[in-house]
């Protein structure tokens, strides 16, 4: 493969300009295979050279994936002027200049959330057609009822009449008033619009799947992670709803929300 400067790779990869990335180096901060250098403009190979810059690894692949465990309080945009935005939350490191929130949960909704610059894929992931199904945990305002589950499954029509696809619901093993849903669109509001058609109240949001890819246990609220290939690829494999509520730790569900109140 063709050699190419350091300083471009670090900057196709990062949201570090140049000049930045030459000060880096300068303070010992990027290291090529174990080593600091103290220079930005050397040339490297970028199949085999190992590139870390503040202690983080950069990727040889093209397209970066990052897990987010939203907390409450950020907006899904790439904007500013939006308010916090969930960019803030990635350290410059793993941000890429192209990088942007591949869908959307609401201000006060927590959870899975993948960032990508990969565009083809989020497309992909976005796309009404393929509508990839996604798990919400929620914690109502008043116990779950079990004519739910069929009002869900027949597809509920919200306050202002749109009709929703069938979705799944299930009351979680340990408390009254958790329930998982699995929703194949995405609608705006559209969790907590359902609950409120069917006379509750969703009190915490936080979607813990994205396809097969469940938002891992130790991955606390507010923290991300670099996905690896396989774990992209598990946004499009199915899952099993009813295990899946089974196996997503109850006293993990129950622990998470309860404790943010
Ligand atoms: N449904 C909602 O109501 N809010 C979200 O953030 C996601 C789904």
């Amino acid at each position: 493969m063709a050699q190419v400067r350091l300083d471009k790779f670090i900057s196709e990869r990062t949201e570090y300009s140049r000049s930045q990335i030459k000060e880096l180096a300068a303070k010992g901060r990027i290291s090529l295979d174990g080593c600091p250098v103290k220079r930005s403009d050397v040339k490297i190979d970028p199949d085999t050279a190992s590139v870390s810059v503040c202690g983080q690894e950069l990727r040889t692949e093209r397209f970066r994936y990052i897990l987010l465990n939203k907390p409450q309080g950020y907006v899904c945009s790439t904007d500013d002027r939006d308010g916090d935005t969930v960019m803030k939350l990635i350290p410059p490191e793993m941000r890429t200049k192209g990088m942007f929130p591949a869908g959307r949960l609401d201000k006060d909704s927590m959870g899975a959330l993948l960032l990508t610059d990969d565009g083809e894929l989020a497309h992909r992931m976005l796309s009404p057609r393929r509508h990839i199904p996604k798990v919400y945990i929620v914690k109502l305002d008043r116990p779950f009822e079990n004519n739910y589950v069929n009002k869900f499954s027949e597809g509920l029509t919200l306050a202002d009449g749109e009709t929703c696809l069938p979705a799944h619901v299930k009351k979680a093993e340990n408390s009254d008033n958790l329930a998982f849903v699995e929703l194949h669109e995405g609608k705006y509001h559209q969790v907590k619009r359902m609950f409120a058609s069917v006379g509750n109240h969703v009190e915490v949001l936080m979607r813990v799947s994205l396809g097969a890819l469940v938002l891992p246990e130790k991955l606390a609220i507010g923290q991300c992670m670099e996905l690896l290939h396989k774990d992209v690829e598990n946004l499009f494999k199915p899952q099993d709803f009813d295990l899946f509520c089974h196996r997503f730790s109850a006293v993990f569900s129950a622990n998470l929300i309860n404790n943010l109140l």
